[in-house]
């Protein structure tokens, strides 16, 4: 099997890592929405194609939208970017050279949905959200997901495009035997959270999962819990790296969970990603990240390696963040 410890290893030898880099202003514009110094609107995501999601979320929320219609609308910008290669239209294919979804949403009321390794569908966080309010269930897989998309109206497209084919090709060529580290081109799931100025959450996570992955395999991105979690009570969580990481230590809910318990979100962040590493040996070769947004509006993040960024907009702007990681910036 092939395996991202060696090649993650010389990836971070090799990049330059983001240790010099500010926090980032995107400069972007903020519609004229009050500052979110106690709740919302406030929406964060993963990565820097975090902004352009973000944007969209917000211009939701500025018109007076909910949570749930805000992270499906950010995420969608994401899904449908063909340069954003691990996300919707364009990711990296699997083994087979499928290119296979999962994605998930949830309300912070409680109610959820996902997809996974669903085929043909540009938008897996609408039948995320499909599976929510029009099915008993919470989770459609594979070809049932796909039956499902379908039905409801979700045109089959392919999403395979010519510079995902080349590095397929590529990669076969290469014995099969190479498959891109966790980092900034591989594995930025895009995981978004918003609050609204009633003060309702939620959370949406898309991707295409691990580049070159088994025909099947599901990461932690449709998996209520890992990929992402929302509570209004307490707020919201989710994440983005190695999902199976992740799912060992069932990561989104736990920085809920800390979150209840009192610590903000950074602090939450930070302490899940301490699970993550107690429970796989394996970490100092893999990347997860965790975001978090309590319910008064507060954000926070924290990685593994210091090559993970997030975006926030509040009333302050659309601008990057930079957390803290386990790994120091200079190592
Ligand atoms: N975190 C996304 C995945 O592992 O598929």
């Amino acid at each position: 099997m092939n395996h991202p410890r060696g090649t993650r290893r010389r990836f971070l030898q090799q990049v330059p890592l983001l240790a010099a880099t500010p926090l980032l202003n995107a400069k972007l514009d903020s519609t004229a929405i009050p500052a979110a110094r106690s709740g919302g609107p406030v929406v964060i995501s993963t990565w820097r194609h975090g902004l352009s999601a973000n944007e969209e979320a917000w211009k939701v929320l500025a018109d007076g939208g909910n949570a749930l219609d805000a992270a499906e609308a950010g995420v969608r910008i994401t899904e449908s970017d063909p340069e954003v290669r691990t996300v919707g239209l364009g990711g990296f294919p699997d083994r087979d050279g499928i290119v296979t979804l999962d994605a998930a949403i949830m309300d912070g009321s409680g109610d959820c949905g996902s997809v996974a390794a669903l085929e043909d569908i540009m938008h897996p966080i609408s039948v995320a959200r499909r599976v929510m309010t029009e099915t008993p269930h919470v989770m459609l897989v594979g070809a049932g997901a796909r039956q499902f998309a379908v039905a409801q109206g979700f045109a089959p497209t392919e999403l395979l495009t010519e510079a995902s084919r080349r590095d397929y090709e590529k990669w076969l060529e290469e014995d099969g035997s190479y498959r891109p580290p966790i980092n900034v081109e591989n594995h930025d799931t895009i995981g978004l959270l918003t609050l609204d100025k009633d003060g309702n959450i939620a959370a949406a996570c898309t991707t295409s999962g691990a580049a070159y992955k088994y025909h099947g395999r599901v990461g932690d991105s449709p998996i209520i819990g890992a990929g992402l979690y929302a509570d209004n009570e307490v707020g919201a969580a989710t994440a983005t790296g190695w999902g199976e990481a992740v799912i060992r230590a069932c990561g989104s809910f736990l920085v809920v969970e800390l979150m209840r318990q009192g610590h903000d979100p950074t602090e939450a962040c930070k302490l899940a990603v301490e699970r993550v590493i107690a429970k796989n040996p394996d970490w100092k070769d893999i990347q997860v990240g965790f975001i978090a947004l309590h319910k008064d509006g507060r954000t926070g993040g924290y990685c593994i390696h210091p090559d993970f960024d997030y975006a926030v907009y509040d009333g302050e702007g659309n601008r990057m963040v930079l957390p803290d990681s386990k790994v120091p910036r200079n190592e």
